[in-house]
Order: C-alpha cells, then structure tokens, then sequence
C-alpha cells in the first residue's frame, strides 16, 4: 500500500507520541514494510483508514501491536561482551565487598528495554556461575533482583516465556551456559525453571514515569538511546540518576555514549570498557 507523505508524517508522529522512537526521513520503507503485514490482516483500506482503526480499538491491541511491529528487538546473549566484563570483575566483586561491609543486603539490577529477555537472563545467569565457582564469597542469588522491561508486550511475552529458537540460542551463547541453564524440547530451548524465576519482567515505556521501580544498584540501557531524540535521551538519563545511589552503576551500548552527562556519571573504563557511575557528591 503506498505510503503517502502525509501518511508517512502521520505515522512518524504517531510512533513518536507513543514510543518517544524518532523515524527520520529516509526510513519510510521502515513504517511500510512493518505496518502493511497488520493493515493487511486487518483489511485497512489506507494508512488513513488504518489510524483510524487503531483509534477507535479503545483494547488498545492496535496499538500495542503497532509499536510491537516498529520496535527494533535485536539483542543477543551476554552482547558485545565488554559490559558482561565489567560486570564480573567489576560490580560483582563491588557488591561482595559490600555486602562484607554490611553496607547492602540486596542488589538491583535492571534492564531497561531488555526485548526478548536475553540480557536480563544473561545477567542472571553470569551471577549464578560465579557464585557457583564459589567466586562471590558472602552473595546468593536471593540477594539480587532482576528486572527486565520493555515497551513491547510481544516481547515481554517471549521473555516471561524464556524459551528461544535454535538461531536466537547460537546468538552469544557459550555452550557451557547452554547445557547448564536450558532444557531442549525439539527445537526450541527453555531457560531453567529457577532462573526464570529469578528475573521479572513487566512493560513498561521509559517515556512513563518510573520512579515506582525503586532504588536501582545497576541500570542497564542499552542500545535503545540512539533511536531517541537527544531532548528525550538527556531527560531519560536525569530520570534514570533520580533511581540511583552515588556509586551505583550505570551501562549502555557498546555505540552509544554518556559523554554529555559528565556532570552526573563519572565514565570509567576496565579492560577498554566503558561503564558510568553516579558521581559522589
Ligand atoms: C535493540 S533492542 C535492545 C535490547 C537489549 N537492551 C540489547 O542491547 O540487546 C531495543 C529495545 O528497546 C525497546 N524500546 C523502544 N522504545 C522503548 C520505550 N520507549 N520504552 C521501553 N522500551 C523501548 C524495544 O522494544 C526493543 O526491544
């Protein structure tokens, strides 16, 4: 169906109301290709006719299945494994020294825009292993809570399911962690019952207000910024420090950068990553 350049303004806007994503101008084969397989199964006679329809469904499943479609859900395992570094070597041994110092008893963890759930199990899975090798003397996997959040219900829906395709397995997954933590039924494989258990995830747009989710040890957001506007982007870092102790970790994509908010996260590096941490005052 063709896309008209009021159709396209249209949809640009409307997806930018809803997400906060910014379409540019050269990305309108992105609203064609996603939307015409929902305004074909719903029999829109036109992108006019189609915003139409998804006004007046007050369930809203048109729109949920909208932004669905125009979000970007790539995400692999344990993905672009300098952060996952950081992480071990770094937060981890951080939060058993504090809990040696009884400075902390609980550790939040939370991935923002966490899609399919491969990033928020990779962490629970990485925390899991080192306590297993006996590396974090003092933590049990009890002492973390993880969560996982993303715009996307159908997304969420995957990842509250934990079970993944044979080509999302072979994203990044290291065998070791395959035979440990999944069970294989035909082609699909299912992440362990208890480490299901250990990760929530809910929906949630960061356009909304989420101060509710409480204190947070570690703030992942990753490779979502770079599709926002940099007005949105810098009040999404302000809102994300508000949730944060001095100290408290902060890590993005390995092509995004915090360099504007120097004001507010000290940038650190281990072992060429990059991390941020909230400044102490
Ligand atoms: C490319 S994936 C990144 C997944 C994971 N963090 C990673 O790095 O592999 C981007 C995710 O951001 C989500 N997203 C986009 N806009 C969002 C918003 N306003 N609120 C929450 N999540 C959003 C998308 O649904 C998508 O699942």
């Amino acid at each position: 169906m063709a896309l008209s350049k009021q159709d396209f303004e249209l949809f640009r806007a409307y997806v930018n109301k809803l997400s906060g994503l910014v379409i540019n101008e050269d990305k309108q084969y992105l609203i064609e290709s996603r939307l015409a397989p929902i305004m074909r199964e719903i029999k829109a006679h036109g992108y006019q006719d189609f915003y139409q329809k998804i006004q007046a469904d007050k369930t809203l499943t048109l729109q949920n299945r909208v932004v669905d479609a125009i979000t970007t859900h790539e995400t692999l395992w344990f993905r672009d494994g300098g952060p996952w570094r950081v992480f071990e070597e770094v937060i981890l041994p951080n939060f058993a020294e504090q809990m040696r110092k009884g400075h902390n008893q609980r550790f939040k963890v939370w991935s923002a825009a966490s899609s399919t759930g491969q990033e928020a199990y990779s962490l629970a899975m990485l925390i899991d292993n080192n306590i297993c090798q006996g590396k974090l003397p003092g933590l049990r996997p009890e002492h973390f809570e993880i969560l996982g959040t993303d715009i996307s219900s159908g997304a969420i829906e995957t990842a509250i399911a934990g079970r993944y395709n044979q080509l999302e397995m072979n994203r990044g997954l290291a065998l070791e962690y395959k035979t440990k933590y999944f069970s294989q039924v035909g082609n699909i494989c299912e992440i362990e019952e208890k480490m299901r258990r250990r990760v929530k995830f809910r929906t949630l747009n960061l356009q909304d207000d989420f101060l509710s989710l409480g204190r947070m040890d570690v703030i992942l957001c990753r490779n979502v910024l770079i599709y926002f506007s940099e007005e949105f982007k810098n009040q999404l870092m302000r809102r994300f420090a508000m949730l944060m102790n001095p100290g408290s970790y902060f890590l993005l994509g390995s092509t995004e950068s915090g360099l504007g908010h120097s004001h507010t996260f000290d940038m650190r590096e281990h072992k060429s990553s990059i991390y941020y941490q909230l400044k102490k005052i």
